[in-house]
């Protein structure tokens, strides 16, 4: 699936996006790992900050700890999603990206 209209913004279906899980979309050329959990939408960039890989596809599988943070499969550094912040490293972030539920879409703007 792939972003419509400005590169920059992505719109995509609301049911594409099962509670709970994670899902990865393009928006422009970036990759970004979504979350939906009710109307609360998190999107940030599908690169770890530590070595710049992929969180990947898998994440809805086991790429959260019991707590709900983010967990990368390579190095298992974990990042709080809602602040982004990297536990046990100060200063490391997840790039976040502005996204809302409009009406029956999901909407993600990377310009930001
Ligand atoms: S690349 Fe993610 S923790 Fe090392």
């Amino acid at each position: 699936m792939s972003g419509e209209g400005k590169e920059s913004v992505g719109r995509f279906p609301l049911v594409d996006f099962p509670a709970g899980q994670a899902r990865v979309v393009k928006v422009g050329k970036r990759s970004v790992l979504v979350v939906l959990e009710g109307e609360t939408v998190t999107a940030v960039s599908n690169r770890c900050p530590h070595q710049e890989t992929p969180f990947g596809v898998s994440a809805h599988e086991r790429g959260f700890d019991d707590r709900g943070r983010l967990v990368c499969p390579l190095h298992n550094w974990v990042f709080d999603l809602e602040s982004g912040m990297a536990a046990g490293h100060p200063g490391v972030c997840l790039r976040r990206y502005r996204a809302a539920v409009s009406g029956n879409e999901l909407e993600i703007d990377i310009s930001g």
